[in-house]
């Protein structure tokens, strides 16, 4: 747990195999500090947390050991009393949760059928489009979609409903992903299948990183030809001060966790007093696209990068909250 000065720490819990306990324990810390920023800036009641379960490089656990862990896992989230909520991520999957479940109220996202907001990733998609539409509205003066192009890389979970959503909107999308399979799907929308190498440095108005994260660095940064990048991607800079480079090339970066916040939301909107209603998370994901105006904004009034409009944003509200809980 990072921080609960807003509110329990949530985060998903990432089922992984790490080479020894400090490298799992430092993704860990890692991660949940990255929730508190995310969960702040999206004005959520929240703080950060993350729960990592360690597996061993090249360890093929049975389906009973794997059960056996998520139990105890489960034990592990009871005893901290609500203070940490858990959740889906990297490695654990939506049955994963209802197993866990048998141990703790204190999951989220489960199954709609078993009462959760289900999967995130059409909520995710939204805010990444709310965000686009902020940042071509600080660049060119209007957010419209109809006539831009969007190279998109990753045509998963968020990459499709997204790259869906584009093409609705009437802009031309080009596509990459790494799985051949995505081409027919990209056929589908009538958008144009590239390279990866190709989308990122396609000439188009967004650059839309939707799979893997750390793509932007001292080498892709320079190539770049799109004037705004904008996608669902955590961790796009492969460190901090790539921030700084992408703003001297003139490249405006809509910061990935304020971006990619929609998934987190929607799983949030399952903590109102009136439960969960699709449709109010929905509403309460588009305002993504307002907190990206503010921090876009300020980032340019201010003479800083957007990240460093984001942290000051996300350190505000988390003194805020931890203002509040102490009066
Ligand atoms: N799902 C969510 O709600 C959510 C929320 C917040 C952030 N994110 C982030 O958004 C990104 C996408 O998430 P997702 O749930 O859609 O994942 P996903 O696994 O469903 O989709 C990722 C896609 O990217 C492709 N891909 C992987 N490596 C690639 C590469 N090098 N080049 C081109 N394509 C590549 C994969 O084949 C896959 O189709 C991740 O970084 C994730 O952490 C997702």
């Amino acid at each position: 747990m990072h921080s609960t000065a807003r509110g329990p720490s949530l985060g998903g819990c990432r089922f992984w195999a790490y080479a020894d306990a400090r490298a799992a324990m430092r993704d860990a810390l890692r991660l949940s500090e990255g929730m508190t920023w995310k969960s702040a800036v999206a004005g959520l009641p929240l703080g950060g947390g993350k729960g990592v379960i360690m597996s061993h490089p090249g360890e093929a656990l049975s389906a009973a050991r794997r059960r056996d862990a998520l139990l105890d896992f489960g034990d592990t989230v009871a005893l901290l009393g609500g203070s940490y909520v858990t959740a889906e991520d990297v490695g654990t999957s939506t049955a994963d949760m209802t197993t866990i479940a048998e141990r703790t109220p204190h999951v989220a996202g489960l199954a709609a059928a078993d009462g959760g907001s289900g999967d995130p990733s059409p909520f995710t998609a939204l805010g990444v489009l709310c965000s686009i539409e902020a940042a071509l509205e600080q660049h060119t003066g209007s957010p419209r979609l109809g006539g831009r192009s969007v190279a998109l890389i990753g045509l998963g979970h968020v990459g499709l409903p997204l790259a869906r959503a584009l093409t609705a909107a009437g802009a031309e999308v080009l596509v990459a992903d790494i799985d051949p399979a995505r081409q027919a799907d990209a056929a589908a929308l009538g958008a144009r299948w590239v390279r990866a190498e190709e989308a990122m440095t396609a000439q188009v108005d967004v650059l839309c990183p939707c799979a893997l994260g750390g793509i932007l660095d001292h080498e892709s940064v320079p190539a770049l030809q799109a004037p705004i990048v904008a996608g669902a991607a955590n961790n796009q800079l492969a460190s901090a001060e790539v921030a700084g480079l992408l703003t001297a090339r003139g490249v405006l970066w809509a910061p990935d966790f304020v971006a990619n916040a929609g998934g987190i939301i929607n799983i949030a909107a399952e903590f109102e007093p009136q439960g969960y209603d699709p449709d109010r998370a929905a509403a309460r994901v588009r305002e993504i696209g307002t907190t990206m105006r503010m921090i876009l904004a300020d980032a340019a009034a201010a003479g800083v990068t957007p990240l460093a409009a984001a942290m000051a944003l996300a350190r505000r509200r988390v003194a805020e909250g931890a203002r509040a809980t102490s009066s």
